[in-house]
C-alpha cells in the first residue's frame, strides 16, 4: 500500500482522459461504448480526488480538435454529458464541492450550458474541491482570446501597457479561479499535451501512464500522487545545500 504525505497533496490536477476509443475496440465495442465508462471514472477520480484533499480537478473531456471526430461519436460526446450531470445534480448541490464548465461556450449544446450555470450558482460558494471538465477547450483558443481581450481592455483604458504582466495573463484565462496547476496526467500511453492549458503547465509536474482512462481510478490516482511527491520542484532555483 502506498503511503501519501498528507502535507504534500497536490492543489490542482489537471488529466488528459485519453484512450477511451482504445478501451471499447479492445473489447470488441464501438468507441461510444468507451465513452460512456470514461464518464463514470470521471466522477469516480473526482471523488477520490476529493477524499485525498486535493483542492481542484480539471478534466480534459472534449478539445476545440475533437469536432473533426464522425459525426456520431461527436453527437454521442455532445449529448451524454448533459445526461450523465443531470443525474448527478443532486449530489453535487448537496456536496461541499462546485462543478465548473471550461471552453469556449458558444458552439455547446444550449440545454448543456444552462444545466451548467443552473449547478455554477447553485455550488458557487462552495468551498471544497473545485471539480472542472473542459468541453470545446483548447489551450490556442484560450491564449488567443485572453490576447483579445486585453487587448479590448487596454483600448477601453482598463489596464496600461505597464499592466501587462504573467500575473494579470492569469486573470484573462478561463482557469483564472483555480489554484496554479500542479500535475498533468496524462493515461493511455500518449506522451503529448494535445493543446491542453499550455500556459498553465510551465512548471506543473508530468505524469504519463499506459492505463486507458476507462481503467484509470483511486489506486492509479495515489500512485501519480506519490510520483508527484518524489520529484523536486525547484522551479529554476537550486537548492539551499547547494548555495
Ligand atoms: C478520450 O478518448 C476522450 C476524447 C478525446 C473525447 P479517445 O476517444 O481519444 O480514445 P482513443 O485515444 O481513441 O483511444
Ligand atoms: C486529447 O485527446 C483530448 C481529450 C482527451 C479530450 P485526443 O485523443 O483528442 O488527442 P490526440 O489526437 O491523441 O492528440
Ligand atoms: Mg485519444
Amino acid at each position: 500500500m502506498i503511503n501519501l504525505d498528507k502535507n504534500r497533496i497536490p492543489k490542482h490536477i489537471a488529466i488528459i482522459c485519453d484512450g477511451n476509443g482504445r478501451w471499447a475496440k479492445k473489447r470488441g465495442m464501438p468507441r461510444t461504448y468507451g465513452h460512456r465508462k470514461g464518464g463514470f471514472t470521471i466522477r469516480d477520480v473526482a471523488r477520490a480526488a476529493n477524499e485525498l484533499g486535493v483542492k481542484a480537478i480539471t478534466f480534459y473531456c472534449f478539445s476545440t480538435e475533437n469536432w473533426n471526430r464522425p459525426a456520431e461519436e461527436v453527437n454521442y460526446l455532445m449529448s451524454a454529458p448533459l445526461r450523465y450531470v443531470k443525474r448527478y445534480k443532486k449530489d453535487v448541490i448537496n456536496s461541499s464541492g462546485s462543478l465548473h464548465l471550461i471552453g469556449r461556450k458558444d458552439r455547446l449544446p444550449k440545454p448543456l450550458l444552462d444545466l451548467f450555470n443552473e449547478i455554477e450558482e447553485a455550488t458557487k460558494d462552495h468551498t471544497g474541491i473545485s471539480v472542472n471538465l473542459c468541453v470545446d477547450y483548447g489551450s490556442y483558443d484560450e491564449l488567443t482570446t485572453a490576447i483579445k481581450n486585453i487587448c479590448k481592455d487596454y483600448k477601453d483604458d482598463k489596464i496600461t501597457l505597464d499592466d501587462i504582466k504573467p500575473e494579470l495573463m492569469n486573470n484573462y484565462l478561463m482557469t483564472k479561479d483555480l489554484p496554479p496547476l500542479d500535475l498533468l496526467i496524462r493515461t493511455s500511453g500518449e506522451y503529448r499535451i494535445s493543446n491542453f492549458l499550455l500556459w498553465q503547465l510551465a512548471y506543473s509536474e508530468l505524469y504519463f501512464t499506459d492505463v486507458l482512462w476507462p481503467d484509470f481510478n483511486k489506486d492509479e490516482l495515489i500512485k501519480a500522487i506519490a510520483d508527484y511527491q518524489g520529484r523536486d520542484r525547484r522551479f529554476g532555483a537550486i537548492k539551499d545545500e547547494n548555495k
